[in-house]
């Protein structure tokens, strides 16, 4: 097979959203904000800035905001352009210019590896990077979490590359777990000869778990397409994943130099603001302010 770069991104957006209910029950969860921001728009600016080329994102059921966010907005535009409201123009103008955008629907919650399956046909067998939409990335001033992935998936010879992260003792059910040797030459990249999807308590091989985002080889669709349901009655992406480490070309784990956030989580998803609120200076002054109010009034 010929060798070629990683263009397009896969961003699984089919979920049903249940852990953010109300808010979610008429707008995907991908859609809610981080501040001003949808955290959809933060993991599509990622994969721009790490150069890919195409995105294709994996819908279910009523997303059609999320088509709409990506679209021009005739009206809205015009309404900006006529009120003078330049600043906000741009803003909104470049969302639809960023990047070429295709949605595919995933008719039934068959699992993350069936949704990746889904986008097979948009992705015409070429290799791939996946971004999930609950992870989110913070690595200011350094390459975009899914570039230092796809970086290391090239320094390795094109081979599979997920992120990881050693997750603390009893949270490991919640993630795809693997095992392997760390590389004595390079420390945040672990060769992995083993995976599980969701240990069931006391079983995991090991504390590094999957953390969001994947660069896959295009020998992946294959095993993809014969991978059978797993976990949940599911068609696993860890499970396709292990038989690249085991029987394929191989795959290996990278701790991303960054800050993770995982905003499917209400915490988590609470502490993502915070944080990019106060990368800020239009807000930070006011946030801390309000923080250490609050602080005081809760003590
Ligand atoms: C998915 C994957 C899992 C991974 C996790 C976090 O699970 O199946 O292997 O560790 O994302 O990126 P989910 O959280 O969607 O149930």
């Amino acid at each position: 097979m010929t060798r070629v770069r990683v263009r397009k991104a896969i961003i699984p957006a089919a979920g049903l959203g249940t852990r953010f209910l109300p808010a979610t029950k008429a707008i995907p969860k991908e859609m809610l904000p981080i501040v001003d921001v949808p955290t959809l728009q933060l993991i599509v600016e990622e994969a721009v800035a790490a150069g890919i080329e195409q995105i294709i994102i994996v819908n279910g059921r009523g997303k059609g905001t999320i088509e709409d966010h990506f679209d021009v907005s005739f009206e809205l535009e015009r309404t900006l352009r006529d009120r003078g409201k330049k600043e906000l123009l741009a803003v909104v103008e470049r969302i639809s210019q960023m990047v070429r955008i295709v949605s595919v629907r995933q008719k039934e919650p068959l699992g993350l590896g069936h949704a990746v399956l889904v986008a097979r046909e948009a992705a015409g067998d070429e290799p791939v990077a996946v971004l999930l939409g609950d992870d989110l990335y913070d690595c200011d001033g350094r390459r975009p979490a899914i570039g230092q992935l796809i970086d290391e998936y090239e320094r390795l010879g094109q081979k599979g590359v997920v992120s990881l992260m050693e997750v603390p003792v009893g949270q490991e059910q919640l993630y795809g777990i693997v095992s392997g040797k760390v590389l004595a030459d390079a420390p945040r990249t672990m060769h992995i000869d083993d995976m599980v999807e969701k240990p069931a308590p006391g079983t995991a091989p090991s504390r590094f778990a999957i953390v969001g985002r994947y660069v896959l080889p295009a020998e992946i669709w294959d095993i993809l397409a014969r991978t059978k349901p797993g976990k949940g009655g599911e068609i696993q992406l860890t499970d396709a994943l292990k038989e690249l480490a085991q029987k394929g070309g191989g795959c290996y784990g990278l701790t991303v130099d960054g800050t993770r956030h995982d905003a499917g989580d209400k915490l988590g998803y609470l502490g993502a603001n915070l944080a990019w609120a106060l990368k800020r200076d239009d807000l930070r002054p006011g946030l801390l302010a309000l923080m250490r109010r609050l602080v005081q009034e809760h003590n």
